[in-house]
């Protein structure tokens, strides 16, 4: 990953953060997006690699997500990797569930990373190369009771993505999506869900995911990555 320009969306997240974190080590030329610039400026003073660039953007804005990869293509001149790690949860029973919240859910996981897939691949579509990782979680595929908002918002992300995917090939585009189940990160503080947060996976077990997924050989495609922790969650 030397040199390579990767975007993470959600940087400053629990598993985005985590992520910056390895590819810094590894020497690639990050990205850091996110809505709070002194979050990200934060991270980036942290990771101890000067190949950083903080773009303070809040992706339910097509116009701001068109900003983000101009100014990333304007330093670095290029994007070889998407990560869309940025999301939030509401889990509350359906009759609960208010059209704000529902509003919320695909402005953001749906639109926001749809926003974020269709700016960059446009960039990476000139270079006939370039990966996309979405972040998207197990609720993206298996139902679960109180998540009907957020289901409806992560089946839309896989559904937009396996089209993208087919379209994007010929560019040389890859698409992975990440199947994780609960993860311990900030994403549960406000989820009030009675949940055992030390039974999830850990953030690190994430990031070599999406790591590993970033490593397949150019001819190769990692399309799907799973991983679910070992035990039940709920308390
Ligand atoms: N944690 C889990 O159990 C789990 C499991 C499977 C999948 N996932 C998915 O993985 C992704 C990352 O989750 P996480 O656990 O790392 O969450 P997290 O720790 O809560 O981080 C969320 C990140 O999203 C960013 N964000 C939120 N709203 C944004 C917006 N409008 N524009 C730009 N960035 C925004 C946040 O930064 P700002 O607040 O500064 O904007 C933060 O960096 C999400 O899509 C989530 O649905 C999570």
């Amino acid at each position: 990953m030397n040199d390579k320009v990767v975007v993470i969306v959600g940087a400053t997240g629990g598993i985005g953060s985590t992520l910056a974190r390895k590819l810094a080590a590894a020497g690639s030329k990050l990205v850091l997006v996110g809505r709070d610039g002194k979050k990200l400026a934060g991270l980036g003073a942290d990771l101890g690699s000067s190949s950083f660039l903080t773009i303070p953007t809040d992706i339910t804005d097509l116009s701001q997500v068109e900003t983000m990869a101009q100014k990333a293509v304007g330093h670095f001149g290029r994007i070889d990797v998407l990560v869309n790690a940025a999301g939030a949860g509401v889990m509350k029973q359906f009759n609960k569930i208010t059209p704000e919240d529902i509003d919320n859910m695909l402005d953001l996981n749906l639109k926001g990373s749809f926003y974020t897939c269709q700016v960059v691949a446009n960039v990476m579509k000139e270079n006939r190369s370039g990966h996309i990782c979405n972040v998207v979680g197990i609720l993206g595929k298996h139902p679960m009771a109180m998540a009907s908002a957020y289901c409806a918002s992560k089946y839309g992300v896989v559904g937009f993505s396996k089209c993208l995917a087919e379209e994007l090939k010929r560019y040389g585009i890859k698409m992975t999506l990440f199947y994780f189940g609960g993860v311990d990160t900030p994403f549960w503080d406000n989820v009030s869900l009675k949940v055992d947060r030390q039974k999830m996976l850990t953030p690190q077990t994430a990031a070599e995911a999406i790591y590993f997924a970033m490593m397949a050989q150019p001819g190769a495609v990692p399309t799907e990555i799973n991983i679910q922790p070992d035990s039940h969650l709920f308390l």
